[in-house]
């Protein structure tokens, strides 16, 4: 037996940071060396992303994952036991002859991604290294530390739908350095807070740290935002820009958009309308899924017309999905993937997708789920695979904090040089606007 061969497999039960049961995964090898891996759970999911298994019925209101739990402990754990964990690809390739049905929904996608990752952490250890320096080597990137994209006020699913649009973000592309992108974030987070809290306007925080979104309507955050990043110092499209998720799949579907803080219906074209006025309107750098994963008419049709002078992610339009984003390709829909590893379910397939992206000349973001724990496994997969951008949620609360603090450490060893700053956005508005930019 080999080292880094698995003797064991094992599956707990832990929390996730709203307060529901969630899915980790213990992995021992051979020599000794560990690993051990969270499954996060979103919450405005796209409709082709791995299921996660729960088991149902009134219990935990039926979120518990006593069956993805048996899914690791009897069907995973068998199949991997004495495989090398080494093989990432393989042992992915075994997880996935387990389950025949298109989206893991026999295993879970809570049940695959977690084994997935722990194997990964555990190969990680055998060859002592950080993990995001096995991924480098492993996978031959360069590794670099990201550019955030941190947000500010939540909305949609992830704040009792107070806002129609789900995350309003920042970006600071024109920072040196990871640690000055936090001083200036953590500057216009509580700028933000403090001119909500001057209207009498403070409720608390949204499902991932941003302020909860008091508005009467989804363009008085917008305003509020720019107002911050003022209040802060800042000229809004200069350091720091805008980014939003829309997250349009949670209000749209068959060409029907229902803004129902503002009380009005769009079709398609009155989406990109309206989303055209905010792009001039404010100094918006990327905007994800803009319009719904059913629309892919709409998508073509918004990427047609800006996507020179904007990033386009697709979140739940693309699902992590390499098949999907060399179709987006092929149809020119999108510029960006968002890349979260539990919509894909395993490792290997993350990989597949980020690799589709760079092919295709997509731009790539590591993403975060809404429901997130102290695992931290992005923060060194978007630096191992040199992805260019990472997403975590806001600037409070431990499960965002810890990914954005394994940054700074992770800075510290790679250098300041490592750091993308604006890279990322080159091709933008913002991108074309600068010049003498770090190259
Ligand atoms: P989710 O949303 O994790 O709740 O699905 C995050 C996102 O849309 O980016
Ligand atoms: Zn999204």
């Amino acid at each position: 037996m080999a080292s880094s061969d698995i003797t064991s497999v094992r599956a707990r039960r832990v929390w996730d940071s709203r307060g529901n049961p969630t899915v980790e995964v213990d992995v021992v090898l051979e020599g000794g060396a560990r690993g051990r891996a969270i499954a996060p759970a979103g919450a405005s999911r796209g409709t082709r992303e791995a299921t996660d298994l729960r088991d149902g019925g009134t219990a935990l209101r039926g979120m518990d994952v006593g069956r993805a739990l048996a899914s690791v402990s009897d069907v995973i754990a068998p199949a991997l036991i004495g495989q090398d964990a080494r093989n990432q690809a393989e042992i992915d390739t075994i997880i996935l002859g387990l389950d025949s049905s298109a989206l893991k929904a026999t295993l879970g996608g809570n049940a695959t991604v977690a084994t997935s990752l722990s194997v990964l952490h555990a190969a990680a250890a055998a060859a002592g290294k950080p993990l995001w320096r096995h991924l480098a080597d492993q996978y031959r990137h360069t590794p670099s530390i990201p550019l955030p994209e941190i947000q500010i006020f939540g909305g949609g699913a992830h704040a009792g739908r107070r806002v129609d649009v789900q995350d309003f973000m920042i970006m600071v592309p024109g920072a040196g350095s990871f640690e000055e992108v936090m001083e200036v974030t953590s500057e216009i987070y509580f700028a933000a807070g403090a001119i909500m809290s001057k209207k009498g306007r403070i409720s608390g925080v949204a499902d991932e740290g941003g302020w909860w979104p008091v508005f009467d309507s989804n363009e008085e955050a917008l305003e509020t935002l720019v107002q911050a990043i003022e209040h802060a110092g800042e000229t809004p499209g200069e350091r720091v820009v805008i980014s939003l998720d829309i997250a349009a799949s949670e209000f749209g579907a068959d060409g029907v958009y229902r803004l129902a803080l503002e009380n009005r219906t769009l079709d398609s074209d009155g989406m990109i309308a309206m989303l055209g006025r905010w792009l001039d309107a404010y100094p918006i750098a990327s905007i994800e899924d803009p319009l719904a994963e059913g629309d892919p008419t709409g998508m073509r049709a918004f990427t047609r017309e800006f996507g020179e002078r904007v990033q386009i992610i697709g979140d739940d339009y693309l699902v992590t999905n390499a098949g999907l984003v060399r179709d987006a390709a092929a149809h020119g829909a999108c510029n960006a993937v968002l890349i979260k590893v539990n919509q894909a379910g395993t490792v290997t397939e993350s990989i597949e997708t980020l690799d589709a992206a760079r092919k295709a000349g997509y731009r790539s973001v590591v993403s975060a789920r809404s429901g997130e724990t102290e695992d931290v496994s992005i923060s060194h997969l978007s630096v191992g695979l040199g992805a260019g951008q990472l997403k975590v949620g806001s600037f409070t609360r431990s499960e965002r904090m810890a990914k954005w603090n394994e940054c700074l450490r992770i800075q510290d060893e790679l250098g300041a040089d490592a750091f993308v700053g604006g890279k990322p956005l080159a091709g933008t508005w913002w991108g074309k606007a600068q010049t003498g930019m770090k190259s």
